[in-house]
């Protein structure tokens, strides 16, 4: 998992409980990598589910609300990150239809060892779309928070329903637009 994972997840927790707050949790966690993270670098995606684990002792939230959080976070980074992805896009259903074959492709050639997720998508509608994500990570939640930010990025309002989601790792998200 990219070091900007991680990063980014510790710049938002220092957010919430302050730079010391995450020097503690950091501290309290045995990570391989000592806590010491490189945008740059890569590193297991064990140590952000250790980390997460840690801020959700921390703060009293659920694992999967961080991480659905953390997906809101990331998604405003990616936009200003690579803003190019984002704007040939009219819709935010277009921007979701375009990740597996568009953004993600070109992710992997930036950085080929990037760890990402497979996603199926298949129109029911042109306002309604399943998004069917599989991961040997499981990242679900953190999933959900990114299309959660997706559709607010593009100023849409949408009803997201989790249809089946067993280990985290595999889920379908029915999204539908709504005026
Ligand atoms: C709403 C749109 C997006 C969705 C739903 C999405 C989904 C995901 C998910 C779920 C992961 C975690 C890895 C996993 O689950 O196996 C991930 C990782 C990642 N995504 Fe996306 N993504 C989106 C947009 C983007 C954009 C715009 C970029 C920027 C170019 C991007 C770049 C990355 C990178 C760099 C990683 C980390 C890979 C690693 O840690 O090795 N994604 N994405």
């Amino acid at each position: 998992m990219k070091g900007m994972v991680f990063t980014e997840l510790l710049d938002m927790a220092e957010r919430v409980i302050g730079e010391d707050g995450v020097d503690e949790v950091l501290d309290s966690l045995d990570l391989d990598s000592g806590g010491a993270y490189s945008a740059v670098g890569n590193y297991p995606c064990r140590e952000l589910m250790q980390i997460v684990g840690a801020l959700s002792d921390r703060t009293g939230l659920a694992g999967d609300d961080l991480q659905r959080q953390f997906g809101g976070w990331m998604l405003q980074r990616f936009s200003r990150s690579y803003p190019q992805f984002f704007a040939d896009k009219t819709c935010p259903l277009q921007m979701l239809d375009a990740i597996d074959n568009e953004v993600h492709v070109e992710v992997r050639k930036l950085y080929p060892d990037a760890e990402l997720p497979r996603f199926v998508t298949e129109w029911l509608g042109p306002e309604h779309m399943r998004m069917t994500y599989r991961s040997e990570r499981p990242l679900m939640a953190f999933c959900h928070g990114l299309i959660e930010a997706c559709m607010a990025h593009f100023d849409a309002r949408a009803r997201i329903e989790v249809l089946a989601a067993e280990t985290g790792k595999a889920a379908v998200f029915d999204i539908r637009l709504e005026r």
